[in-house]
This record gives structure tokens, C-alpha cells and sequence, in this order.
């Protein structure tokens, strides 16, 4: 089936599904801290009543940012950020489906009024992720941070969408991405088939191709942030061959050219807003505030060129490994194995 058309059917898929609220998905609650419990809590029923994501990818350290949610739905990520980024930040949701960028606009001054903001500093807009200057137009270097939850995997063309998204980010900018991955291929026969399509499972990446999709991009290597399962039935996996599948997030960056430094030993100053004793980096990694901790030279070079860099003193070490590019098949079995199962984001029955 040609990409256009696959994309008309995600878009019709969406439109009937914001008037049927006949699905929905968890919130990774596990994974928020207090603060941001609260604020999801506070958001309007009827944005929450359709909110279709792969976890909710909320980045720190945001105030005063200019933030791009690509794939919006219903707001419940922009809504959420609108109120951490603040009177002096800006937010703005795109989606292709009309219905869901509609009844975002409809609840924007609830929130806005709820935030206590004079101005909003939200916008929405319709228009499809692979354009994003086109339709939209913006302009390159235009975002401090993208967020992105549960699109990717309905996009036929990722390379197109990852290339418009990398051009409008900033240099120093964050990719912040919850999606969909498959552990093996689908089979032929199913790769069209629109209810495994529309639900993120055919459209997925499999898992070790991801990485290789945003180095392409021109990303530097994916920190997982976080995981969750999907539930799928015993008669769906059975017709996908076995295949299982995850919602993992990921932060990644766009370095500035010719940005580099060496392996530090990197000691967090405890100045971001709701993460005062600790940061967690991803699933491997929290740094605790005072306490040095070594460093690659990837990541010190992240830390030392992004909107991070006044929140770490750093010191040269010789090299030392960073893990990073997990693997969210391995992490949940772990996890489970502790006797912590990570509950499930959606369910496909
Ligand atoms: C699974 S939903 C997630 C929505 C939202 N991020 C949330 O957390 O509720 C996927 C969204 O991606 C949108 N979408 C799919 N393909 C798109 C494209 N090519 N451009 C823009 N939005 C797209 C759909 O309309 C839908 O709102």
C-alpha cells in the first residue's frame, strides 16, 4: 500500500476514534515524578479520556523553552509542559488528525487559565510530521526540545519525519521520543493490515534497528528513559509470528558541529527545578546531586553543550564506558525477574 494512503487511513482511524473515547491508553505513572503526577491528574477529562500515547515523555529542566509536541493528539503532553516551560516558554502540538487538534484547541484556555497564565503559550496545528516547514512553517533550528509520543510507528516514512524533525531542532536541541518497538518483523501478509497498523504494532521499528535510524538522522546514540509493555492477545501474536512489543522513550540530541569534549568526572549541582537531590538520566544512570560520577566522552560532551551545561561541574578523567542504547525487551524482563513488572501501557485484544 503507498505511504499516502496509509496516512489517510491513521488519519481516519484517529478523526472517528475522538468520537467514539472507545480506547485509552495507561500513563507510565512510575516513571513521573510527584510533581508531574499532579499536574496529569489535573488535566481535563476529556483530554485524558483520549490520549493515545506511549508513555508520557515529559523532559526536564524546561522552563523558559520553546518545545515542538509532533503527533499532539488530544494535548495532554503539550498541556502538561505548557505549565513546566512557563510564562516565558512556548509550546506547540501538530497532528494530522483534525478532530484530535480541534478538541486540543478547545481545552487550551482551561488549561492555560488553570497554569495561571495571563497569555497562553500554547498553539495547535493540523499538517502531517513529514512536513514540518512546509506545512507548518517552521523554520530550521527552531526548537530547543521535540517531543514525540506514539507517532513514529504510524509514520510510513520515518526517515522523512526524523529529517524534518532534526532540521527544525536547535543545535544543542533534545529529541525526547515514546514510541512503539516491535522484537522481530511482521509478518508480509499483516504489514497492511490497518487495525495492527493504527494500533502502532506493523509500523513499529524492530528493536535493533531503531538506533541505527536516528545515527542515520544524525542523533547522537538513544538513552532509554523508560519502558512498558503492550498487551497484546494470544490470537494477535500468534498471527504476528510471536512477536512482542514495547513502548520505550528515549532521549537523544543534536549536537552542535564540532561540539567534543573528553570523558569527565561530572558532579550534578542540583539546580533543576523537581529534581534537587537526584537526576535520572535514563534506566541506568541517576545522577545524585554533589556526587561525582565518570562519564564518557559522548555524553560529557552532551552535558557540556546542551541546555545541561550550567548544571554540572565537570573534571577530565581518562576513558570510562556510559551505558546507553538498552534494550527495552531486556530491561522489562529484568524488571519483571525483580518481581517489579512495569504495567501495561495499551492494550491490542
Ligand atoms: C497514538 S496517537 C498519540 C497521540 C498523542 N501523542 C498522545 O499522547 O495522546 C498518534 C497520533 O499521531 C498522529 N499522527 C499520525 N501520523 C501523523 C503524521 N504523519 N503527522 C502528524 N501526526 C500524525 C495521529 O493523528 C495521532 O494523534
Amino acid at each position: 500500500m503507498a505511504d499516502h494512503e496509509l496516512t489517510k487511513k491513521v488519519k481516519g482511524f484517529y478523526n472517528d476514534l475522538v468520537l467514539s473515547c472507545d480506547f485509552v491508553c495507561n500513563v507510565n505513572e512510575p516513571d513521573l515524578t510527584e510533581e508531574e503526577r499532579e499536574l496529569v491528574k489535573k488535566l481535563h477529562p476529556e483530554t485524558m479520556k483520549r490520549y493515545y500515547g506511549s508513555g508520557l515523555a515529559i523532559p526536564s529542566h524546561v522552563e523558559g523553552c520553546k518545545i515542538l509536541d509532533v503527533g499532539s493528539g488530544s494535548g495532554s503532553l503539550v498541556f502538561v509542559l505548557s505549565k513546566l516551560v512557563g510564562p516565558k516558554g512556548h509550546v506547540t502540538g501538530v497532528d494530522i488528525t483534525p478532530n484530535l487538534t480541534d478538541i486540543s484547541r478547545k481545552y487550551t484556555k482551561y488549561h492555560c487559565d488553570l497554569w495561571g497564565l495571563s497569555q497562553p503559550n500554547i498553539e495547535f496545528h493540523c499538517g502531517n510530521a513529514e512536513r514540518l516547514k512546509e506545512d507548518f512553517g517552521f523554520k530550521e533550528n527552531s526548537f530547543d526540545i521535540i517531543v514525540s509520543n506514539g507517532v513514529l510507528c504510524l509514520c510510513p516514512n520515518k526517515e522523512k519525519v526524523l529529517a524534518s524533525i532534526y532540521s527544525t531542532l536547535k543545535e544543542g536541541g533534545e529529541f525526547y521520543l515514546n514510541d512503539v518497538y516491535g522484537s522481530r518483523q511482521a509478518p508480509e501478509e499483516y504489514k497492511d493490515d490497518f487495525k495492527f497498523w493504527d494500533l502502532g504494532l506493523t509500523g513499529s521499528q524492530v528493536w535493533p534497528e531503531f538506533g541505527e535510524s536516528m545515527k542515520s538522522a544524525g542523533f547522537t546514540t538513544p538513552y532509554m528513559t523508560m519502558a512498558g509493555p503492550v498487551d497484546v492477545s494470544d490470537e494477535y501474536t500468534a498471527k504476528l509470528q510471536g512477536a512482542k512489543y514495547v513502548c520505550a522513550g528515549h532521549r537523544m540530541f543534536k549536537l552542535p558541529k564540532g561540539a567534543h569534549r573528553g570523558p569527565a568526572k561530572v558532579t550534578y549541582k542540583g539546580n533543576i527545578a523537581g529534581h534537587k537531590d537526584e537526576f535520572k538520566w535514563d534506566v541506568d544512570l541517576t545522577f545524585k546531586t554533589g556526587t561525582p560520577m565518570a562519564v564518557d566522552a559522548e555524553l560529557a560532551t552532551i552535558l557540556a553543550f546542551t541546555r545541561y551545561k550550567d548544571c554540572f561541574d565537570f573534571e577530565d578523567v581518562t576513558a570510562t564506558i556510559t551505558k546507553r542504547a538498552q534494550n527495552p525487551f531486556t530491561y522489562l524482563e529484568e524488571l519483571a525477574a525483580k518481581g517489579k513488572p512495569f504495567p501495561y501501557i495499551y492494550e491490542v485484544k
